[in-house]
């Protein structure tokens, strides 16, 4: 028997009180946290050894359909690998391998995945043997890892747990494609800047022959080391990474007449190979052609050290295309080559990426340890936290895997006491640390508290599972210093008097949640559960990726909402939901954000559906602010709307649900406390199926 039984054989999870948004019962089929814990059931089930056996034994079995070079798939497999999680992008946490969406358009059809279908069609056996117990986004990134090491290379882990999607949507924003094109343009080809991940749309980071082409080492260089620090990559991980990567396998281009179509064109045929055969010695990928070294099939540092003691010239290979060769070289010496990029290592006009070539070409101690935690790094900051790891993970947690401290001991806290102190202080006495907002005569914190616990949770990236209140990072820069967290200290400092009353028990994080829910429960919103838990960080790092990363330009900004909804992980039906709702109470600061104070409802302190009708009802127009930030007011009333706020009406995908919600106030209420609690519970890794929950 390959695996034991699902021990979660059933798709529904018995809860006592439904933490995500129902009022009691069960979670969903379908929900993540129940995909995520049925499949992490599997996966603790299935013995990796034996897969990886397995996945050994392919690599050796060369196919008459799809020849090994030199009888040895492994290369291949870590190019796969490569190019599945090398698509990660820091700017938006967009690619990665999670999701296996290398199998889908867009992605399966970039001119740098060519003939990749062929390394997915050898693994077919391996994923028919193991089922659902190991998704492909999983085996994609264990075959290069196992890869690695059958090959003799320094693997430190495998960070396993990636659920598959089922199609390439996931995929759309990096490209080509319209949405790409509304938020992230590429006005040249070759030449494309963050928040894209490479410069080119269509490869995973940058062009081999040198920008647009062109051989040029030193100019080369530069795109790399921009290209690979979007991936969030450093110099001694870039280095690391393409010498040890490049220390394995060959370039492939027997002659200039091409791959063929690729699956997009002809998804019958795609890439049948126009040199000869098509395959073996007559294959064409990139249109390059030859080993970097002339043992590679073996681990080594003959990369950095041939590299570093030859001349290279660069000449026109077989393929067409500019690569590079030792002058005059004899025997096996005279088959090998590099890249343009690969002789951009000696060329770095801030002269770093020479020195870490000369040191790995003489330590090959250090290129080991370097390499090792550079590839580990590449194959799980797709997983986000540390705690999102299954499989065979690495210790300790490393940097780009954020972690948070333990709870305390003291935790928890008296929450029913601590609700009260909340919903008492929400319309409590004015405190002059940071007076509150006033209406119809009577102090409100409400609309502040739900404004911070939104600002803390919508930092979530549902992309690499970073960000989120879980942390309470807010509190810190950068997060403090955003411009739209402006003066939310001071309601940090309304809420201090709670936080030293309850001491440890309570943490910031959970504090600053449950003041945003019970400010809408307060109001009229549905009673919500609440699930405590969070810790707080010590500091800020890792919100630096986070800071909003996109500025809208003129007549672009719906394609940016729509974006950083998306990112969030939420449907048009939640984003309407969650904003419309959080509008609902409170007001706009002049303090803040330009010269207009004012609300957006009548009633700023009750949570129910005025927002939408307002919208649909009220003829606004553009009043002029300081900020430079659009604002629009309701003719004959004091009630205001910003230009995101108007989106919702004016855009007839969103407009359907302020329709909705205008005509039936309790759908607003039950789509607001499931949108509410989703977003509050994205980032609890720590207790996916929500054990926690009041
Ligand atoms: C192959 C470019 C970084 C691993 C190739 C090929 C190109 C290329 C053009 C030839 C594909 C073919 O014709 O079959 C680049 C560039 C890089 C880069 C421009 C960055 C500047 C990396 C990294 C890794 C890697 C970071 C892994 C850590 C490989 C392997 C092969 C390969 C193993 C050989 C595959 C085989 O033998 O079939 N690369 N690469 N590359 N690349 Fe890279």
């Amino acid at each position: 028997m390959l695996r034991k039984a699902l021990l979660l054989a059933s798709p529904l999870l018995s809860l006592g009180a439904c933490p995500f948004g129902g009022e009691q019962g069960v979670l969903p089929d379908g929900h993540p946290a129940v995909a995520q814990e049925t499949y992490a059931a599997a996966l603790g089930d299935l013995d990796l050894d034996l897969v990886r056996s397995d996945l050994k034994a392919l690599f050796l079995n060369s196919q008459d359909h799809w020849p090994a070079d030199l009888g040895n798939y492994a290369p291949f497999f870590v190019r796969l690998t490569w190019h599945c999680t090398g698509t990660y992008r820091s700017s938006d946490g967009r690619g990665g391998c999670e999701g296996g969406r290398q199998r889908f358009e867009p992605e399966r059809s970039w001119a740098d995945n060519t003939n990749l279908d062929k390394a997915r069609a050898l693994l077919w056996p391996v994923k028919a043997r193991y089922g659902d117990a190991i998704s492909w986004g999983d085996l994609m990134v264990l075959a290069g890892t196992t890869a690695i090491e059958s090959m003799g290379g320094p693997v430190l882990g495998f960070c396993a747990g990636r659920l598959d999607d089922k199609d390439g949507s996931e995929s759309i924003e990096l490209g080509p494609s319209e949405e790409q094109e509304a938020v992230a343009p590429c006005v040249l080809n070759g030449t494309c800047v963050s928040p894209l991940g490479s410069t080119t749309v269509g490869l995973i980071y940058v062009n081999p022959e040198g920008p647009m082409g062109n051989p040029i080492p030193a100019e080369s260089a530069l795109q790399v080391r921009d290209s690979f620090g979007r991936m969030g990559m450093n110099d001694s991980e870039t280095v690391a990474l393409i010498g040890g990567g490049h220390a394995f396998g060959k370039v492939h281009g027997a002659c200039p007449a091409g791959a063929g179509p690729s699956p997009k064109e002809d998804p019958l045929n795609p890439y049948p190979g126009l040199c000869g055969t098509g395959k073996g010695k007559d294959t064409f990928t990139s249109g390059f052609e030859g080993p970097w070294t002339t043992t590679p099939n073996q681990w080594s540092n003959l990369y950095f050290n041939d590299l570093f003691n030859n001349d290279w010239e660069v000449h026109v290979g077989p393929g067409g295309h500019h690569q590079w060769r030792i002058p005059n070289a004899t025997g096996p010496m005279a088959g090998i080559m590099r890249l343009t990029t690969d002789i951009a290592l000696l060329h770095d006009p801030a002269g770093i990426y020479q020195k870490i070539v000369k040191e790995f070409a003489a330590d090959q101690a250090k290129f080991d340890n370097a390499f090792a935690h550079a590839w580990y790094k590449l194959t799980s900051r797709d997983m986000g936290p540390a705690l999102r790891c299954l499989g065979q993970v690495a210790a300790p947690p490393f940097p780009w895997h954020p972690s948070l401290p333990a709870r305390s001991s003291e935790f928890p806290p008296a929450w029913p006491q601590v609700k009260a102190s909340l919903k008492e202080m929400a319309r409590g006495y004015s405190k002059p640390i940071f007076p509150a907002d006033v209406f119809s005569g009577q102090s409100y914190y409400g609309g502040l508290f739900l404004q911070l616990a939104w600002r803390c949770a919508s930092t979530f990236r549902q992309t690499d599972y970073r960000g989120g209140c879980n942390g309470a990072r807010i509190r810190f820069s950068p997060e403090k210093d955003w411009p739209a967290n402006a003066e939310l200290d001071g309601v940090l400092k309304v809420l201090d008097g709670v936080k030293a009353r309850f001491g440890e028990a309570l943490s910031w994080s959970d504090l600053i949640i449950l003041a945003g829910t019970v400010a809408v429960e307060e109001a009229g919103g549905l009673p919500m559960s609440f699930c405590g838990g969070r810790t707080d960080a010590t500091d800020g790092s890792g919100s630096e990726l986070l800071t909003p990363r996109l500025s809208p330009g003129p007549g672009t900004d719906l394609a940016f909402l729509v974006d950083g909804m998306k990112v969030m992980g939420l449907t048009r039906r939640e984003f309407v939901a969650l904003v419309g709702g959080g509008h609902t109470l409170g007001q706009m600061h002049a303090s803040r954000s330009g010269f207009i104070s004012g609300p957006w409802t009548s009633s700023p302190s009750r949570f129910n559906n005025e927002y939408f009708t307002n919208l649909l009802t009220e003829v606004y127009q553009e009043v002029s602010v300081q900020s430079g930030e659009k604002k629009y007011k309701a003719v004959g009333k004091q009630l205001f709307m910003l230009k995101t706020d108007l989106f919702f009406k004016a855009d007839p995908e969103f407009r359907i649900h302020v329709e909705e919600f205008a005509l039936d106030n309790q759908a607003f209420l039950e789509s607001y406390r499931a949108a509410w609690t989703k977003l509050v519970r994205s980032d609890r890794f720590d207790d996916p199926t929500g054990k926690l929950c009041e």
